[in-house]
């Protein structure tokens, strides 16, 4: 098969290069003319393991194409699908005007039968509009139907994520594009979750949601496991081998970011909103994730002994999670903020994200450090938000050597608390 892909980011230059590992031919348009040129070449734009070597690989196959224009892949696509970015606004909705722009130039570049696909997260009702815009714009003989595919991909395991998924959500009103569709992810060995496109559009944001949710709740008797005396980790476990509940996002930590749980919880409480309901839970998993960020700065405050100003505190893992360097509404911007507000003296270290965190804190008066232990030496506090597998193998008897003082918060309760006080350190994990 012949498909696009719009969008060249996290989701959409993965599902990309999985389908043209498959055998399909796969264009995809972008927008800056510099990363296309890099794209061509195999350089991609962001991190995601794995990925630099697979589009490599697709690209030399001549089987992974890369354009700035509509016109050589857009008339001979069987499919085209929809991968740009759906940012939250100021009121918490998903602003779709990239999505809108894109569809029309897609509409006007149709040729014979196409489906038209979302992989965009996007509200309840916006493949209509897509529908209507394209119906405007496309030329005469041109038909097309449109679908929803949502996308379940994580980042930091987004490739082996779309070749093995939980499920493929396959959103569509009509016969000749569900065959399009079906035979697209044919050697996808998956559930498949055949539905209406207002079903596929919902699910995408119910399951989200509900993650956010778990991760709340997870928090929130870590909190309370606190206060009472009791080993929040412990009380997750417990609760975690019920196979009702299960493991997964179950930890207590520094809350959730990134750039879809955040912006989904507000979008589906806006939804909520226009249709009249009032998501109260989804406030409080809101309240609940912004309280976990702020407390690791008051865990800091209490043990620098509320004397912060002119402290230098080392702050390890700026992604909002391991394996990516995706800085957007990373918990560490919350906390590297607070404490910079208060006169601490910030150095930071990340092993994949320091290119986005230096853009992103550029102006803050941070300084960031080429590796670990530069980054911890002569700091008074050490406090780890992003649990990467480089900081759970820290030598800890150095770590103590190079610290002005052994103070540590553990954002993700990564080190065992006996072993760090057998040590000396003084440790305050979440939870316990
Ligand atoms: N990142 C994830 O883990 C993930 C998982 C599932 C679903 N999603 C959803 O998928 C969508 C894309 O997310 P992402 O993380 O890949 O975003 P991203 O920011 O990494 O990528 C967006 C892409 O859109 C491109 N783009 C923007 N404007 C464009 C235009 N006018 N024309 C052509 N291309 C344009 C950008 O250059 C970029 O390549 C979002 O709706 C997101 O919620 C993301």
């Amino acid at each position: 098969m012949t498909i696009t892909f719009v969008g060249h980011g996290y989701v959409g230059l993965v599902s990309a290069a999985v389908f043209a590992d498959l055998g399909n031919t796969v264009w995809v348009i972008g927008h800056t003319p510099e990363k296309i040129e890099n794209l061509k070449k195999g350089i991609i734009p962001i991190y995601e393991p794995g990925l630099e070597e697979l589009v490599k690989r697709n690209v030399k196959a001549k089987r992974l194409l890369f354009t700035l224009d509509y016109k050589p892949s857009v008339p001979s696509s069987d499919a085209v699908f929809i991968a740009v970015g759906t940012p939250p606004k100021d009121s918490g909705e998903a602003d779709l005007s990239v999505v809108f722009d894109v569809a029309e130039k897609i509409g006007k570049h149709l040729s014979g039968y196409t489906v038209i696909a979302t992989k965009s997260t996007v509200p309840v009702g916006t493949n209509k509009k897509i529908l209507e815009i394209i119906t405007k714009v496309k030329p005469l003989k041109a038909t097309f139907d449109v679908a929803s595919i949502p996308e379940f991909l994580r980042e930091g395991q987004a490739i082996s994520d779309t070749r093995h998924p939980d499920r493929v959500v396959i959103g569509i009103d009509s016969e000749k594009a569900r065959e399009v569709m079906l035979a697209l992810h044919s050697p996808i060995e998956s559930v498949q979750v055949l539905t209406t496109i207002e079903t596929a559009e919902m699910i995408k944001y119910a399951s989200n949601a509900f993650l956010a949710t778990k991760i709340s709740y997870a928090n929130a008797i870590a909190n309370l496991s606190e206060n009472v005396g009791a080993d929040g980790t412990k009380v997750l476990e417990g609760i975690g081998y019920d196979a009702r509940i299960g493991k997964s996002f179950l930890n207590a930590g520094a809350g959730y970011g990134g750039s879809c749980f955040p912006k989904d919880v507000k979008a589906l409480i806006a939804i909520a909103k226009q249709h009249g309901y009032d998501f109260s839970l989804l406030h409080e998993v809101e309240a609940i994730n912004k309280h976990m960020m702020l407390s690791l700065v008051k865990k800091a405050e209490k043990m620098l002994k509320h004397d912060v100003k002119g402290k230098t505190i080392a702050v390890l893992g700026l992604s909002f999670k391991p394996d990516t360097d995706d800085m957007r509404d990373a918990p560490s911007l919350v906390i590297i903020n607070q404490l910079t507000a208060k006169g601490a003296k910030i150095k930071a270290y990340d092993p994949i994200a320091m290119g986005n965190a230096k853009r992103i804190l550029a102006g803050s008066g941070l300084s960031f450090a080429s590796d670990l232990y530069s980054c911890v030496a002569d700091a008074d506090l050490m406090i780890l938000v992003t649990e990467w597998d480089e900081f759970r193998e820290i030598d800890l008897q150095k770590l103590k050597k190079l610290m002005k003082s052994p103070l540590v918060i553990d954002g993700r309760n990564v080190y065992d608390p006996a072993k760090m006080r057998e040590l000396g350190f003084s440790y305050i994990g979440v939870g316990r």
